[in-house]
C-alpha cells in the first residue's frame, strides 16, 4: 500500500519508502482521536475540526537579543513555563515550555567564525539538556542527556561556529523525557550565516523566514496532550508552523526563502505546494546544495532541515498558494496557506551554482560499520540489539578518518531518521541507488525507511570524545534508540 496523495509529479523511490504503517497510523489518528480523552483521561480532547484554518497569522520567533559582546556573542536564556495562544483566539491559550517562555524558542543569529555563548537557565522542575542540532561542539557542550541541568541551575554552552552556514536548531535532550519536553516547547531556530553565502542574493531579510513543523493533540481547555500510543509514535492531529494552529502568511508576489525545520515529534512530511507548484531546493542539514534542485515533493523526516526558495511571482495577487503534507489527506494535508497580496520587483536570484561539495569517498566504497536499527521482544528500539547505556560506546572512529556507516532497519512496521551528533555526513545511497537530488549535499539526520539500507560518510572531528548516535523519533529515542560513538586520538 501507498500513502495515498503519494504518487503524482515527483513521486519517487524515497516516498515510497515511508513505511506503510506510519501511513496506516496518519490515516487513523485523524478519525479516532475526537472520540479518545485528553491528559490523565479526564478532559476530552479537542476535536481538531473545532480548529479554524487559516485564521491567524503566521508568527515570526524574534531574533535572541545579545546580552553582551566581546569577540563572542553572549546571550542569556531561561526555560521556564507560560502560557501562549497557540490556538486561534477563539480557543483556549495552551500552557507551554519555552526557552525564554516562547514555543518555539527565540531564533539565533549567528555568523560564521565568530563564537557564541548561551546561558541556559532552567526554571522549569524537571532536568533538562540543551542540544544545537548540526553544530559540531565539544562533548561538554553538546547537551547530551549524560550532562543535564538540574531544576534551578544552569549551564553556559560555546559554540565556536566554525562550520559552513546553515540552517540548524536547538532543543531538549533530557535522558528519556526528550519527547515531551519537545511536546511542551523546548525548540528553536538557529541561523548560522556566511558573507559568502550573502552575497549569492538569495532572498534575504524579511523573504527569509523559518517555518518550524510539528503536530500537536489538544484538549478542550487548550493543553497540549501527551499520547505516544504505547511508545511508539507521537502524531498529532492540528498542523502548527512556528507554535500556530494552521497560520497564513501574506507574501508579496516575489520569491521567498523558506528554511523548514521539522521538529515534529515523530510525523514525516512529503512536503509540496497547492495545484502541483514547483519549488527550488537550495540547502539541506549541512547548508548550501551544490546545485539548485526543483521540485514538486520534498520528503522531510523528523530533524531535517531544507531551505527552500518558493517564487510567488507567477501567482495573481488575491489567490492563494497552500504548503501541503503530501502524505496525507483530511485536515492534516494542509499546514500553512500564503496570500499573495501584492506586486513587487525582485532584485533576488537563485544562482545555478550554489557551492562546492567535494564527494568525501566514491559512492561504492566499502562498509565500516553496520548498525541495525530494530525492535526487540520487549518493545524498546534498539541499536545493533541494545539499548542505550550511558557507560557503553559502540565504536571508536579515529580522528579526522572518513568512515562509511551503513544504517539498516530491522523488521517491518517503523522507519527511522537516523542522527549521529558532531558530524555532517554525505549519503552514499539508498538500498543500493543514488539518493534523492536534494540529499546529495550535507546532511546531519537521514531518513532510513523500513527494511531500507542506507550508505553514508563521515569525517570524524574536529574534536574527540563521546557523542550519541540515535533515532529523531523522539519516541523511539527515549525508549532507548540510542548509541554513543567515541572519536579516539588517531
Ligand atoms: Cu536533534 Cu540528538 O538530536
Ligand atoms: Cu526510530
Amino acid at each position: 500500500m501507498r500513502p495515498r496523495g503519494v504518487g503524482q509529479e515527483g513521486a519517487s523511490d524515497v516516498t515510497r519508502a515511508v513505511d506503510r504503517r506510519t501511513a496506516l497510523r496518519l490515516g487513523a489518528a485523524g478519525l479516532l482521536a475526537p472520540a479518545l480523552l485528553g491528559a490523565g483521561g479526564r478532559t476530552p480532547r479537542l476535536p481538531p475540526g473545532q480548529v479554524p484554518r487559516f485564521a491567524v497569522d503566521l508568527p515570526v520567533p524574534p531574533v535572541l537579543r545579545r546580552s553582551l559582546w566581546s569577540g563572542v556573542d553572549r546571550y542569556v536564556v531561561t526555560q521556564r513555563q507560560a502560557l501562549q495562544q497557540v490556538l486561534p483566539p477563539s480557543l483556549p491559550a495552551t500552557p507551554v515550555w519555552g526557552y525564554d517562555g516562547l514555543f518555539p524558542g527565540p531564533t539565533v543569529h549567528a555568523l560564521r567564525g565568530r563564537p557564541v555563548e548561551i546561558r541556559q537557565l532552567n526554571r522549569l522542575h524537571r532536568e533538562v539538556s540543551v542540544h544545537l542540532h548540526g553544530h559540531a561542539s565539544r562533548p561538554a557542550d553538546d547537551g547530551q542527556p549524560t550532562l543535564p541541568i538540574p531544576p534551578g541551575g544552569e549551564r553556559t554552552y560555546y559554540y565556536d561556529n566554525d562550520q559552513r552556514a546553515s540552517t540548524l536548531w536547538y532543543h531538549d535532550h533530557a535522558d528519556m523525557r526528550t519527547s515531551p519536553h519537545v511536546y511542551r516547547g523546548l525548540a528553536g531556530v538557529y541561523v548560522l550565516r556566511d558573507p559568502a553565502e550573502d552575497r549569492l542574493d538569495l532572498p534575504s531579510g524579511e523573504h527569509d523566514v523559518p517555518l518550524v513543523l510539528q503536530d500537536r493533540i489538544f484538549d478542550v481547555d487548550g493543553r497540549m496532550v501527551f499520547d505516544d500510543n504505547g511508545h511508539t509514535d507521537l502524531l498529532g492531529d492540528v498542523a502548527l508552523v512556528n507554535g500556530a494552529a494552521w497560520p497564513r502568511l501574506a507574501v508579496q508576489a516575489r520569491r521567498y526563502r523558506f528554511r523548514l525545520v521539522i521538529a515534529s515529534n515523530s510525523r514525516p512530511y512529503l512536503l509540496g505546494l497547492s495545484g502541483g507548484r514547483p519549488f527550488t531546493v537550495v540547502a539541506s542539514d549541512g547548508g548550501l546544495l551544490e546545485r539548485p534542485v526543483v521540485t514538486w515533493s520534498l520528503l522531510a523526516v523528523m530533524a531535517e532541515r531544507y531551505d527552500v526558495v518558493v517564487d510567488f511571482s507567477e501567482v495573481a495577487v488575491g489567490s492563494s498558494v497552500t504548503l501541503v503534507n503530501q502524505l496525507e489527506t483530511g485536515r492534516m494535508h494542509d499546514l500553512l496557506r500564503f496570500d499573495v497580496v501584492r506586486r513587487v520587483r525582485d532584485d533576488s536570484r537563485v544562482p545555478a551554482r550554489l557551492s562546492d561539495i567535494p564527494r568525501l569517498v566514491p559512492a561504492d566504497a566499502p562498509v565500516d560499520r553496520v548498525w541495525r536499527f530494530g525492535h526487540s521482544p520487549d518493545g524498546t528500539f534498539v541499536i545493533n540489539g541494545k539499548p542505550f547505556d550511558m557507560d557503553r560506546v559502540d565504536a571508536r572512529p579515529r580522528l579526522g578518518s572518513i568512515e562509511v556507516w551503513e544504517l539498516r532497519t530491522q523488521g517491518l512496521g517503523f522507519f527511522h531518521p537516523v542522527h549521529p551528533h558532531l558530524v555532517r555526513f554525505q549519503v552514499l545511497s539508498r538500498d543500493g541507488r543514488p539518493p534523492e537530488p536534494y540529499e546529495r549535499g550535507w546532511k546531519d539526520t537521514v531518513f532510513v525507511g523500513e527494511e531500507s539500507v542506507v550508505r553514508i560518510a563521515a569525517r570524524f572531528g574536529p574534536h574527540l570524545g563521546r557523542y550519541v548516535l540515535h533515532c529523531h523519533n523522539l519516541v523511539h529515542e527515549d525508549h532507548s534508540m540510542m548509541t554513543q560513538f567515541e572519536v579516539v586520538k588517531p
